[in-house]
């Protein structure tokens, strides 16, 4: 009978010891919406120490921590830490933006002879998928667990929603690779002729996200075009060479250098506010730019498939708004490189086509590297 009990004793002590492989994804809770239904907050994390935390409101990045050059991992996105916060206050930190990133002429366009208006959220025109984008609903997640783990979203953008035109299934991947890179995958395809956009807000500080201003960031753009605005900020649908004004960023230069210059576009963007666009308009990774601040060495590069990049110095931030955790984000503590196709497209026949037939799949990556 001793021998049967000591048996069963060590069987039960194996199978407690038995140790389970660490997750590197966990899902928590991340508040409630309005309709009662029920966000969720995903973390990622790999074996450097970099962990990026993910809601499926939104597919928005709400916190990213990265090395400083003494390996100290700081939180250097802006967000909030409730569903809540981002429905209050939040300018799309870190969401993901469509069906449209960025501004449509009138939220007007014509396709397959058939004229679409979109409502109108940012003076006379739409602005990035309209007043219900995709920074605003709630995402299908799938985490996927792994050395690099992922976290799969997916959405149905209904025929007629914010009024485009065509179901479109989107789905984002968001990879967490082993060299502190976070790769996004964009994916939809579509059942009738539209126009597709897809790109991710996240507002970087590489000093932290409490850390002020970004002006000290040093940033290099590998294009030697950027698109000059109106006014109400479309492109004139010229492509101009940066050589020889506050545009040029093909060497690294301060941000803060030519941020105040007494330039039109300047003014029109109240700083930057504009799309740089690559020679090679194709579709393969290409490193396009590189962003670092000096005080604490931390050092990032963007690599993307798409033709152009949207640089915004975060000049329409106010701060005015207090998160729970009294979070509050003040002018230019933030800035954005939103890889995409250029704005205003579905206007400008020469600019690369943002329309998506049945049959096509739209197909995109963009990956930021910590280096
Ligand atoms: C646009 C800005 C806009 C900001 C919204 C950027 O992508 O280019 O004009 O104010 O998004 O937060």
């Amino acid at each position: 009978m001793k021998t049967y009990y000591w048996l069963i004793l060590c069987i039960m002590t194996a199978a407690c010891s038995k140790e389970k492989p660490a997750s590197n994804i966990l899902k928590s809770d991340f508040g409630v919406l309005a309709d009662g239904s029920k966000a969720d907050l995903y973390t990622l994390t790999n074996a450097a120490g970099m962990e990026v935390k993910i809601t499926n409101y939104g597919g928005t990045i709400t916190s990213w921590t990265a090395p400083d050059r003494n390996g100290k991992y700081e939180n250097i996105t802006l967000g909030y830490e409730t569903v809540e916060d981002y429905v209050a206050g939040s300018p799309y930190f870190g969401a993901i933006i469509g069906r449209y990133g960025n501004r449509i002429a009138g939220g007007k366009f014509t396709l397959a002879d058939s004229t679409w208006q979109l409502p109108l959220n940012d003076g006379p025109n739409s602005l990035h998928g309209g007043e219900k984008g995709f920074d605003k609903v709630l995402w299908e997640a799938t985490p996927v667990d792994g050395e690099e783990p992922q976290l799969k979203l997916t959405y149905l953008s209904k025929d007629g929603e914010q009024g485009y035109p065509g179901n479109l299934n989107v789905t984002v991947t968001y990879t967490l690779q082993k060299d502190n890179a976070l790769k996004i995958d964009y994916e939809a395809t579509t059942d009738k002729e539209t126009v597709v956009n897809l790109t991710n807000h996240a507002y970087f500080n590489l000093a932290g996200r409490k850390a002020g201003p970004i002006t000290d960031h040093v940033l290099t753009l590998h294009a030697d075009r950027y698109l000059p605005v109106s006014e109400t900020l479309i492109p004139t649908g010229e492509r101009r060479a940066v050589a020889g004004t506050v545009f040029d960023f093909t060497k690294a230069k301060r941000i803060g250098e030519g941020i105040g210059a007494s330039d039109e576009q300047i003014r029109f963007g109240k700083g930057y506010d504009h799309c740089w666009v690559f020679t090679d308009s194709g579709t393969t990774l290409k490193p396009v730019a590189r962003v670092s601040d000096p005080k604490s060495g931390r050092e990032m590069e963007v690599l993307t498939t798409e033709p152009a990049i949207q640089f915004y110095s975060g000049n329409f931030m106010t701060g005015e708004y207090k998160g729970k955790g009294g979070l509050s984000y003040p002018y230019r503590t933030g800035f954005c490189l939103e890889t995409q196709h250029y704005p205003d497209s579905p206007n400008q026949p020469s600019f690369p086509s943002t329309s998506l037939k049945p049959g096509e799949i739209y197909k995109t990556t963009t990956v930021y590297r910590f280096l």
